[in-house]
């Protein structure tokens, strides 16, 4: 099949290069010509794991091109898949204006007919503006579109193994030639049918995907109805956290037995600093605003999104209570990516835990594995190291804010000797706080039953209203 993507971010790339792996004849374009030069030189632009691989292996078997002329790729493909960004608008709202421009382009510059599929995240209802505008705007009459939504469910860091080997491909369509036409181009993916690469082969998710076929309007909200789910699970599970360490319980042996009831299942439960990423909060806040405009109240989901911007406050309050005062202390940070395995730092906790810290004077240091390049542009004026030893060197304390596994295996015991104070305060729930306490660490974190530093904290409101009540007497 003869497939062109529009739009070459995240989501653009990995769908253009896993259809070519899927053997199909793939033609993207961007308006960003420095990003189209780059991914012709063969140069992936994000850090995504085996993304770089397939690229390369689809380019050279000329399945797989790019290029800024866009006129020459919608006219390349019978499916025209839209990958262009819809980030929030100031009031949380979808800002559909790409989807509008593609829409127009499309419109005006195909000869022959196209399907033309929504892989971007849009609110429901946009199927059917897309239509309107493919219609208004449509120079030649002979030219016939038909529309789909196929929405994506690709996780960073494992977007690859999620395209090539989905639990589920949802076709919104409203006509049988459409849905026949998405069967054809995933019929590769649901029969497995394409050269694995050897690394993928045995990733868990290699069960057969299942074909979900709604309507236009149901599919897109299948995937604003997922994202926000996935939400209020994080959020529900920082709340259980925070009762935990009311109570003395221990949150990873609470969501652990809930998750062994298969109607909750174990995923998307780990407490901490909260989501973050390009997808969840902004899937959130636009589905709220889907609720409002259509007239429903989404509290629910509202609170979910309060949770979660707690989160850093609450993390804020265990750095200060540990620490006492925050200016000029030594602050090492061990991760700054929104989760592992990405280089990702848009709406990453990280970034507002930073802002804080140096709003407070604290002396900002930091190593994250992929994403350090990126936080640089935002704050030059804190020093980033080439390995976690550096970041321990003379620290007050040490914040861990991604869950990258490789934080786990570091030599605990050294670093213990290499900072001024032993200070871990662990906003992913990823170290054993057992381990970190026997080579003599004072460690916090969300919700888990430790001995003794973290049972003695107090929030600051209680703390504020002991020291007014103490002077008042
Ligand atoms: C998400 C969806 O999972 C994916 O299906 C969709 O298509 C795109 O958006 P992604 O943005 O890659 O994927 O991140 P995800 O893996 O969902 O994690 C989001 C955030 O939640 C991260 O900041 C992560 O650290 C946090 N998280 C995740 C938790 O705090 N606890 C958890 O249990 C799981």
């Amino acid at each position: 099949m003869r497939i062109t993507v529009i739009g070459c971010g995240y989501v653009g790339l990995v769908t253009g290069t896993c259809f070519a792996e899927a053997g199909h004849q793939v033609v993207c374009t961007d308006n960003d010509a420095e990003r189209i030069a780059t991914l012709k030189a063969g140069i992936v632009p994000i850090y995504e794991p085996h993304l770089d691989g397939l690229l390369t292996a689809n380019s050279r078997a000329n399945r797989l091109s790019f290029t800024c002329d866009a006129t020459a790729a919608v006219n390349s493909g019978d499916a025209i898949f839209i990958c262009v960004g819809t980030p929030p608008k100031e009031n949380g709202e979808a800002d559909l204006s790409a989807i509008d421009d593609v829409a127009r382009l499309i419109a005006t510059e195909a000869h022959t007919s196209k399907l033309v599929v929504e892989k971007s995240t849009v609110p429901a209802q946009t199927g059917q503006q897309l239509k309107r505008v493919l219609s208004v705007y449509r120079r030649d009459p002979s030219v016939d579109f038909r529309v789909a939504s196929n929405p994506e469910f690709l996780r960073e860091g494992t977007a690859v193994e999620d395209f090539l080997h989905p639990d589920r491909i949802v076709l919104g369509v409203e006509d049988e030639d459409s849905e026949a036409q998405l069967r054809e181009i995933y019929r590769p993916i649901l029969e497995a049918k394409f050269n694995c690469p050897a690394h993928l082969k045995g990733c868990p998710s290699a069960k057969p995907a299942t074909l979900v076929v709604t309507t236009i309007n149901s599919a897109e909200l299948i995937k604003h109805a997922s994202n926000s789910f996935l939400a209020m699970k994080i959020s529900y599970a920082n709340m259980i956290a925070d009762l935990c360490e009311k109570v003395g319980a221990d949150i990873k042996e609470v969501v652990h037995a809930m998750g062994l009831d298969p109607r909750i299942g174990p995923q998307f439960l780990n407490a901490g600093l909260g989501f973050g990423g390009f997808c969840l909060p902004k899937d959130v806040q636009a589905f709220v605003r889907l609720a409002e405009r259509s007239g429903v109240n989404f509290h629910m989901l509202k609170e979910a999104e309060l949770v979660n911007k707690r989160r850093i406050d609450l993390f804020i309050e265990k750095i200060r209570q540990a620490l006492w005062v925050i200016k000029d202390k030594q602050v090492g940070i061990l991760g700054l990516a929104f989760k592992a395995n990405t280089d990702d730092i848009r709406f990453a906790p990280s970034l507002e835990v930073i802002r804080r810290l140096l709003a407070e004077g604290a002396q900002v240091r930091a190593y994250d594995q992929e994403a350090m390049d990126r936080t640089a542009t935002i704050f030059p004026e804190i020093q980033f190291c080439r390995e976690p030893h550096e970041v321990a060197q003379d620290a007050d304390a040490l914040l861990i804010l991604t869950e990258w596994p490789e934080f786990r295996q570091l030599d605990w015991g050294h670093i213990s000797e290499l900072m001024s104070r032993p200070l871990v305060i662990d906003g992913r729930n990823l170290l054993d706080p057992a381990t970190l306490m026997e080579h003599g660490f004072e460690y916090h974190c969300f919700g888990r039953h430790l001995e003794e530093p973290q049972r003695q904290f107090v929030p600051a409101p209680i703390l504020k209203a002991a020291s007014n009540a103490m002077q008042q007497s």
